[in-house]
């Protein structure tokens, strides 16, 4: 079983479009759509915005239905200055920038017994760049930041961008990344730029949600027919 996760309806929509559902599983005040893409079982599900949502879905993807990898697509702000509205990156790692524990002597976004970065998958990540090559479609690959916070101020995103080294900015990698490295599946995770998390972006995200997830579902389709036999 794999899971396709995303965060916001917006961001599934354009995926439960190219795939045959087959159930619809209705469980913790959400729905999990059953499905089929060629010989792979897919269990898809968005979580809601923010950290607590995802961390849930992610467990109960894991926990209940089986899945034995996460691929999760979506939308998310840019902190790179060569990364723009529609293009396309994929997570090395997560992280919580807000998790502050700096006051005991801790390293921004580090937990006790936990880790401040969680690795992506990288037979996932490769797939994704060879999709790319065949498809002739810019990738870049780098950290992604989460917390929450929609962040709209160019202060805020460069005291991410120096504290992380992240490229792109959201609200579920990290805490999905979590939830993996704690149960041991892998996870992989593309984003698509709506916005650039500085003053603005919330018109930007408005005007660009739609596109750019249909961005990031399109090639998350792709993926999967490259899974299912290139
Ligand atoms: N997702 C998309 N854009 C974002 C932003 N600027 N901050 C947090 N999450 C986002």
């Amino acid at each position: 079983m794999i899971a396709i996760m995303c965060a916001m309806r917006e961001e599934l929509e354009p995926i439960l479009k190219e795939i045959e559902v087959k159930e619809v599983i209705e469980y913790a005040r959400n729905k999990y759509y059953l499905a089929k893409f060629n010989n792979l079982d897919l269990v898809l599900a968005y979580s809601k915005i923010g950290k607590v949502n995802a961390a849930t879905t992610a467990s109960v993807l894991i926990e209940k239905f089986g899945a034995k990898k996460i691929l999760f697509s979506g939308v998310a702000g840019a902190i790179d200055a060569d990364l723009k509205i529609g293009d396309l990156i994929i997570a090395t790692k997560t992280t919580q920038h807000d998790v502050d524990l700096t006051v005991f002597g801790y390293e921004p976004g580090f937990i006790p017994e936990s880790k401040v970065f969680f690795e992506c998958d990288e037979n996932l990540n490769q797939i994704a760049k060879k999709v790319s090559k065949k498809l002739n479609i810019k990738l870049k690959e780098g950290i992604i930041a989460s917390g929450d916070q929609f962040i709209h101020s160019k202060e805020k995103k460069e005291w991410i961008a120096k504290t992380f080294n992240a490229s792109a900015i959201e609200m579920e990698g990290g805490a999905v990344g979590c939830v993996t490295w704690t149960l041991g599946v892998p996870f992989f995770m593309l984003r698509s730029i709506s916005d650039t998390a500085q003053e603005g972006a919330g018109v930007d995200f408005d005007e660009f949600l739609e596109e750019s997830s249909r961005v990031s579902a399109k090639f998350l389709i792709a993926m999967l027919d490259e899974m299912v036999g290139g």
